[in-house]
């Protein structure tokens, strides 16, 4: 079919122009949506193609013609018809519909951007009121929209009851379940399996690395913390990676080509893992982060030539991780919870003294889409588009 015009009766836009392999929508805005012809009909909301009770997709993409081409497009009220060559079904779209789902060049990233931070994030960490979150969903939705910008946020006031921060994960999302605990007590243990149930300083680190897919988020609630010394210490990794693309593209580089092995293991649960220690997102954004210098097993997958230059790209990831400047140092009060994105954000605490007081944290995992997808709803944005 050669290039015709046709003026689409819409609030929305104004006038459709076909082309070979697209066509071509005006908006009012004096903006312009290109659309091929095969996500057209991918996309077709009509009934036979397209499930109105679920608004789930019936045709199969792979039916669609390579060479598919639009043989008349109409308008009929608010509504675009286009006539296919393969003699099909014509399709009806609501160009406001099209609007919304516009993917042209001129169209912003879906993707939430992430806001990174160092140090200076202490003096303003983002802080909600547990009990609001608790009650309120449209507050709930507001805190979780701003971990997701930030990857650590805290709430405060809530009970110092035990498996409190269960009851939270209950309310917002699903306990995300390991091998080890459902809730953990992190407090000094006299069995401990990991240097986390000890009074050591741990070095910064993310959890469960030993997993192919660690958990995603960590609710990180206090109940007592009267001890000397112990204060938690955060560091933005998506920042880091940000600054060792700068600072060294090389190590970045090798951090991401090469799997390392990664256990986490106790007398009953053994974790192990094979994956990058950094896995970027196609934007180059840091998407995970493992980094738990006790659990990286002997390397026997990076090839021998490389693992000097392993080591060093180790050592530059390392450096930037433990840059002062970097870290952020918070001591938990109880009633606190401490949100922390566990793909991104490392977290550790230095050594303290239980000989006079008490440490007492429980913790429970949970998943980010989860989140997200609560906040969705409580923003009145799930489901259809
Ligand atoms: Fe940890």
């Amino acid at each position: 079919m050669g290039k015709h015009d046709s003026s689409i009766v819409s609030e929305n836009a104004i006038s459709a122009k076909a082309y070979d392999d697209f066509l071509a929508l005006n908006w009012q805005d004096g903006s312009v949506s290109r659309f091929h012809y095969q996500w057209l009909r991918d996309n077709c909301r009509s009934m036979e193609r397209f499930d109105v009770a679920t608004q789930e997709r019936k045709a199969l993409t792979e039916s669609i013609p390579s060479d598919l081409r639009a043989t008349a497009i109409d308008s009929d009220g608010d509504e675009l018809r286009i006539s296919w060559s393969d003699g099909t079904a014509d399709s009806q779209f609501d160009p406001a519909w099209l609007k919304r789902n516009a993917y042209d060049a001129d169209q912003s990233p879906k993707t939430t951007c992430q806001r990174h931070w160092g140090a200076e994030y202490a003096n303003a960490l983002e802080s909600f009121t547990y009990k609001e979150v608790m009650s309120d969903d449209v507050a709930a939705g507001a805190m979780i929209q701003a971990f997701e910008l930030w990857g650590l946020i805290r709430l405060t006031g809530a009970p110092t009851t035990d498996r409190e921060v269960e009851r939270f994960a209950d309310r917002l999302a699903y306990v995300r379940e390991i091998a080890f605990d459902r809730v953990a007590n992190i407090r000094v243990s006299v069995d401990p399996y990991t240097l986390g149930f000890t009074n050591a300083s741990l070095p910064l680190h993310t959890d469960c690395s030993g997993y192919s897919w660690p958990p995603n988020v960590m609710a990180f609630h206090c109940l007592q913390n009267d001890v000397a010394g112990g204060a938690s210490q955060y560091v933005d990794g998506a920042q880091v990676i940000a600054q060792l693309r700068q600072t060294d593209p090389e190590a970045l580089r090798i951090m991401t080509e090469y799997a390392v092995e990664f256990r986490l293991w106790s007398q009953n649960a053994d974790t192990l893992s094979q994956y990058p220690p950094v896995i970027l997102d196609e934007q180059g954004n840091l998407a995970v982060l493992r980094y738990a210098n006790w659990t990286v097993q002997p390397l026997q997958t990076v090839p021998f030539d490389v693992v000097p230059r392993w080591y060093d790209a180790w050592r530059a990831l390392a450096a930037r991780i433990n840059a002062p400047e970097n870290r952020l140092s918070y001591r938990c009060a109880p009633g606190e919870i401490l949100l922390i994105n566990n793909h991104r954000v490392l977290h550790g605490r230095d050594a303290f003294d239980d000989c006079e007081g008490i440490r007492h944290f429980q913790q429970v995992y949970m998943e980010l889409d989860d989140l997200s997808g609560f906040r969705r709803i409580a923003q009145g944005k799930g489901g259809v588009k």
